[in-house]
């Protein structure tokens, strides 16, 4: 990309942890939703993605991910198309498996982590025992000498959502995220599926360049035109930019999470680029 075209974008986050340690709670929290309580069993079982518009008027991509042990794909994945992970550990129940695991997939991804010990509010919290853990894992937060930033919140009471927020702006800005607006898109298939009515639908997590309705495509093996665009409230959008989770619909078959969703100038060459990658 010519870098006299790069922006800055908003950062993309995904949030990590153990099961039921407060990950969707917490991002509920951050928007003014209510995802958690619709959940079947409390659980999570796929990735959301979601944007926030924090006080300051900046905008954040968040993912949330699934806990259970069962989903440890998706937490790979999460971590692999994010700029920064919030690992979340109950301050009550402190590190876990999956936390563990979260931990090893930002590292393997090369991601800086910031630690959100949540459920502070909760009889038996105990903080200082989590950062004491995390030095097992060679995590070394702020409040222990380190550089990783820990924030202490209540996603119930929403205590130090703000100082959260900080410390994600703080990362962000350190990371200096740019991205071309100007381009052929490019992004990445964060979930996809079969729906009744709609058809094929995938959502994207864009990278860079603009992706618009009419726009034709290759997603994985699978091409199509842009149909219509759904962002992370269910409105109908015209486009979608760096760093903006969107549902695209007039896909020509469902393409796998992972996928990368490149715009390419016409048809011909959209089925050149399918039938090659068919082969592959
Ligand atoms: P999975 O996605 O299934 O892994 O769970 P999760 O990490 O998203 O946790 P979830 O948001 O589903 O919360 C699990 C339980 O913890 C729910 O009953 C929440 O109400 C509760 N919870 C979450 N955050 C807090 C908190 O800050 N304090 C207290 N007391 N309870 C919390
Ligand atoms: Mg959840
Ligand atoms: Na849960």
């Amino acid at each position: 990309d010519d870098p006299a075209k790069l922006q800055p974008r908003a950062p993309v986050v995904t949030i990590m942890g153990h099961v039921d340690h407060g990950k969707t709670s917490l991002l509920d929290a951050l928007r003014g939703a209510n995802v958690q309580a619709g959940e079947a069993g409390g659980i999570t079982q796929h990735i959301g993605a979601y944007q926030v518009k924090t006080p300051d008027g900046s905008i954040v991509t968040f993912l949330d991910t699934p806990g259970h042990e069962a989903f440890t794909e998706m937490r790979a994945r999460g971590a692999n198309v994010t700029d920064v992970a919030i690992l979340v550990v109950a301050a009550d129940d402190g590190l876990k498996p999956q936390s563990i695991e979260s931990i090893n997939h930002a590292k393997a991804a090369g991601v800086p982590i910031i630690v959100a010990i949540n459920k502070i509010d909760k009889e038996g919290a105990n903080p200082q025992r989590v950062r004491e853990r995390l030095l097992e894992h060679e995590i070394i937060v702020e409040a222990m000498g380190g550089e990783v930033q820990d924030v202490e919140v209540s996603a119930l009471k929403k205590t130090n959502l703000d100082k959260l927020l900080d410390a994600i702006a703080l990362q962000a800005e350190i990371m200096e995220l740019k991205a071309n607006p100007d381009r052929n898109a490019e992004g990445t298939v964060v979930e996809a599926k079969l729906d009744k009515g709609r058809g094929p639908v995938a959502t994207i997590l864009v990278r860079r360049g603009t992706l618009r309705v009419g726009d034709i495509f290759v997603c994985g093996a699978e091409s199509g035109r842009v149909r219509a665009l759904v962002n992370d409230q269910g409105q109908q959008v015209k486009e979608a930019g760096p760093s903006m989770p969107v549902e695209v619909l007039g896909l020509g078959g469902v393409p796998m999470a992972g996928d990368t969703l490149v715009v390419v100038d016409n048809e011909a060459r959209a089925r050149e680029v399918a039938a090659y990658r068919q082969e592959q």
